[in-house]
C-alpha cells in the first residue's frame, strides 16, 4: 500500500551505507512510484555542503543504480541536504525547523554513524521536540561492542524514542530469501514434521565476501567480522531456520520465537573456544582474477591490528528441537566467492539396500541461496538413467528464484526502509533480541582477548584458514561446496 509523505533524514549522509545503500534503495522505490510528492529525503553529515552540492555528489550512486536521466533528477529534487555536527549546536535550529514538529507526519532518522554519536543525536532530536509523534529512529547494527555498550546506548536512546518508535535494523531481514525461509518453513506440510535433530544432521551457514574492508577500515578495525556479521546478520539468519513457529506473523509473535532460540544458544567461552571457534585475517592474495593487498596494508598505517576478517563457529542450540544438532556458521572477506546460503543437511536413510556399486548414498540437503543469485536447491538421490544397473545420482531440484519469476529482487534495504515509514518493526530486532545476542557473543570475544592468540593468516581469495575446514571435517562433515 502507498505510504503518507515523510521526511527520511539519514545522518550519515555522506558515508558509505548511504551512498552505497540507502540512497540508492529510495531511488529505487520512487522509480517504483512508491515515494510521495511531498517526501523528503535529507543528507545530513558534517561536512560543509548545500543540496546541490549533495546532489552533486550522491548523483553517480544513482546513475549506478540505473534509471534515466531524468528519472534522477527528479529524484534529486527531493534531496537535501544539512551541515551538522552532533556535538555542536550550530545549525541544529534551522534543522528543526526545516523537519517540523507536526505530530501526524511521519519523521524517519536514520542513524547511519558511528554508534558513539547515537546518543548525542538522540538527545538534539529529543531537545526539538522532533522525537514527538510519528517520529522513528533508526539504528544500524552493531548496536555497541558488547553487551555493556549496548544497553547504555539502548537506554540513552529510550530516554527520547520508545521502544515502538525505535527500528534496529538489520537488512539481512529484509532480503527476499531470509523472508521466503517463512513461507518454506510454514507454508509447506513437508519440511516442519522433519525440522528438527530426529532428521537434520546439521545445518551451515555461509555469507563469503570477496570483498576488503576497503575504505571502511576505520569502522571495520574496531569491529571485526563477530560483530559485525556474526552477532546480528548470521544469528538472525539462524533464529529464522531454528525459531518455532510463530502463533503469526505479528511484529511481537516473530520476535519472542526469536528470542527463544537467542537464549538457547550454548555458551562458548575460555573452557571451548578453541574447538569451536576458527578467527583469521586475509594476507595479499587474489580477488577476482586481480592481486589484492592484505588487510593489514589496507589499513593505513597499523600494521599490528588483530581484527578477524573472518569466524568460523561451531554452535549450538540447546533446546528439545536442536539438541545435539550443530549449526557451523562462518563469514569472511576476501573470501573466493560472494556466496551467502543457509544448508539444511539432512540424516541419511537408516539402512540401504543398495548393492556397493551403486555408489554412496548422500544426504539430502536443502540449500536456501541469498545471494547472489537468489533461490532453493533441494538435493536428491535418483537412479541415473538408462541401462547398466541401478547406479544413483545426486541431482538438485534447482529453483532460482530470478528465473521463476523473471524479476530482479529489490534490495533489502528498499523493503525496510519502507516498514520503517509504516512502522512495522516484524522484520526488525528488539532490544532483548540484541542483548541476548551479545549474550552470547561477549564471551567468545572474551574468550579471543584472553587467548593472546593473534588470527590465523589466510591468503585473499581462498575460503579462510584451514583450521575452518578442520573445524567441521573434524566431525565428519564438509563445507557445502557446490557454489554454482
Ligand atoms: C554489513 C557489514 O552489515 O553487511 C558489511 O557491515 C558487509 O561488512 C555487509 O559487507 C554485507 O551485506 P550484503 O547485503 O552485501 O551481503
Amino acid at each position: 500500500p502507498p505510504v503518507d509523505p515523510f521526511d527520511l533524514v539519514i545522518f550519515g549522509g555522506t558515508g558509505d551505507l548511504a551512498l552505497r545503500k540507502l540512497l540508492p534503495a529510495m531511488f529505487h522505490r520512487f522509480l517504483d512510484g512508491q515515494i510521495p510528492e511531498h517526501s523528503r529525503v535529507v543528507g545530513v553529515a558534517r561536512e560543509a555542503l548545500d543540496d546541490d552540492g549533495y546532489r552533486a555528489s550522491i548523483r553517480n550512486a544513482l546513475v549506478e543504480a540505473g534509471g534515466a536521466k531524468d528519472k534522477i533528477e527528479q529524484f534529486l529534487g527531493q534531496v537535501h541536504y544539512r551541515p551538522l555536527d552532533a556535538r555542536k549546536d550550530e545549525g541544529w535550529d534551522d534543522f528543526a525547523e526545516m523537519i517540523g514538529t507536526q505530530p501526524d507526519h511521519v519523521r524517519v532518522f536514520y542513524l547511519s554513524t558511528s554508534p558513539e554519536l547515537f546518543v548525542d543525536i538522540c538527545q538534539r532530536l529529543g531537545h526539538h521536540g522532533l522525537n514527538e509523534g510519528k517520529s522513528r529512529v533508526v539504528l544500524e547494527k552493531p548496536i555497541g561492542r558488547d553487551l555493556a555498550s549496548a544497553n547504555r546506548i539502548n537506554d540513552a536512546v529510550g530516554q527520547y524514542f520508545n521502544e515502538s518508535q525505535t527500528f534496529r535494523i538489520d537488512h539481512y531481514l529484509g532480503k527476499e530469501t531470509v523472508q521466503n525461509l517463512l513461507a518454506l518453513r510454514f507454508g509447506n506440510a513437508l519440511f516442519e514434521p522433519l525440522w528438527n535433530a530426529e532428521h537434520i544432521d546439521h545445518v551451515q551457514i555461509t555469507v563469503a565476501e570477496t570483498l576488503g574492508v576497503g575504505r571502511r577500515g576505520a569502522y571495520y578495525d574496531r569491529a571485526g567480522a563477530l560483530r559485525d556479521m556474526v552477532q546480528n546478520h548470521i544469528l538472525q539468519l539462524l533464529c529464522m531456520v531454528a525459531m518455532e513457529p510463530p502463533y503469526s506473523l505479528a511484529p511481537d509473535a516473530v520476535r519472542d520465537e526469536k528470542l527463544k532460540v537467542l537464549r538457547s544458544l550454548k555458551h562458548i567461552d575460555e573452557s571451548n573456544a578453541a574447538q569451536l571457534t576458527v578467527r583469521g585475517q586475509y594476507r595479499a592474495g587474489a580477488a577476482e582474477g586481480q592481486s589484492v593487498p592484505g588487510y593489514l596494508e589496507e589499513l593505513d598505517g597499523d600494521t599490528k591490528s588483530g581484527t578477524e576478517t573472518f569466524v568460523a563457529i561451531k554452535a549450538e542450540i540447546d533446546n528439545w528441537r536442536w539438541a545435539g544438532v550443530p549449526f557451523y556458521l562462518r563469514t569472511g572477506k576476501r573470501l573466493p566467492a560472494r556466496v551467502s546460503e543457509i544448508v539444511v543437511v539432512f540424516k541419511s536413510v537408516p539402512h540401504s539396500i543398495f548393492n556397493a556399486d551403486a555408489g554412496p548414498l548422500a544426504h539430502n540437503r536443502l540449500v536456501l541461496r541469498l545471494q547472489p543469485d537468489e533461490g532453493v536447491k533441494l538435493w536428491l538421490t535418483i537412479k541415473h538413467p538408462g541401462p547398466g544397473g541401478l547406479r544413483l545420482r545426486h541431482v538438485p531440484l534447482d529453483m532460482s528464484f530470478a528465473e521463476a519469476f523473471g524479476v530482479q529482487q529489490p534490495d533489502a534495504y528498499e523493503r525496510l526502509l519502507l516498514d520503517v515509514v509504516r512502522g512495522n518493526p516484524t522484520l526488525f530486532m528488539r532490544r532483548d533480541e540484541v542483548e541476548a545476542a551479545w549474550k552470547w557473543a561477549d564471551p567468545i570475544l572474551e574468550a579471543w582477548a584472553a587467548s593472546n592468540e593473534p588470527p590465523r593468516p589466510y591468503t585473499a581469495g581462498t575460503w579462510g584458514p584451514s583450521a575452518a575446514v578442520a573445524l567441521i571435517e573434524r566431525d565428519g562433515r564438509t563445507w557445502n561446496e557446490d557454489t554454482d
